[in-house]
């Protein structure tokens, strides 16, 4: 299996293409920036890019499909329909995060509406990329229509803003809710088994049993109560 990141966008945005070696056929997860490079790369490797699929709707990881579908115009675009409202409104989300208008531009975060999705993902539906095979877990609390995608062969699992290396992510945002992405994890995600390799949307790699041992918002350390 082929796992190439990109680093994308102000906020280190990590843009994945996934590959089956055998088939050829890739994904992209996530697209913050970058269409040009992550192009180049898919060329390079001789890859058929089939869809750019979404885990959540934040513009760090939604702001580049516009001009990667432009490069890919066949590809299909999947996101959860609970994170719709976020996806079309792309253009607004810079606001939200409170990042004045007249500051948009220098900073590179105007954005079009983006293509219209091609369809939503279900929950606990198995999505084949040649002969790998991602199970699609349906994780609200970072946002409403967030998801992962575990491949139980590779023993990975691609689990964009839920969890990362030590912490989880922020849900202070519209949409967002600590009880719930606590719920995610816990039932959803550490269940997969200790030896999965979680890909992070920010930071390092991490595996699932390092994060039962040491998260502070796993071991219990951080108890709301
Ligand atoms: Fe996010």
């Amino acid at each position: 299996m082929i796992i190439e990141t990109f680093i994308t966008t102000p906020f280190q945005q990590n843009t994945r293409i996934l590959a089956c070696e055998e088939t050829g056929k890739a994904i992209c997860v996530d697209i913050g920036d970058s269409a040009d490079e992550i192009a180049r790369f898919i060329h390079e490797k001789n890859l058929e890019l089939q869809a750019m699929t979404l885990t959540h709707a934040h513009l760090d990881h939604i702001g580049g499909v516009s001009d990667l579908h432009k490069l890919f115009p066949q590809t299909e675009i999947i996101l959860h329909k609970d994170d719709e409202d976020l996806y079309y409104g792309l253009p607004h989300q810079p606001l939200f995060m409170g990042i004045p208008r007249e500051q948009l531009r220098a900073l590179g975060l105007e954005y079009e509406v983006p293509p219209k999705l091609t369809r939503n993902w279900q929950d606990g539906e198995t999505y084949g990329v040649g002969k790998l095979r991602f199970k699609v877990l349906h994780c609200p609390g970072h946002t409403r229509g967030h998801i992962v995608l575990a491949e139980e062969n590779e023993q990975i699992v691609f689990v964009g803003d839920c969890l990362f290396q030590g912490s989880i992510g922020r849900t202070d945002l519209p949409g967002g809710n600590f009880e719930q992405l606590i719920n995610s994890i816990n039932d959803k995600i550490l269940p997969l088994g200790n030896n999965f390799t979680v890909y992070t949307g920010h930071g390092n790699e991490t595996n699932i049993g390092h994060e039962k041992a040491t998260n502070p918002f796993l071991t219990g350390v951080y108890q709301i109560e």
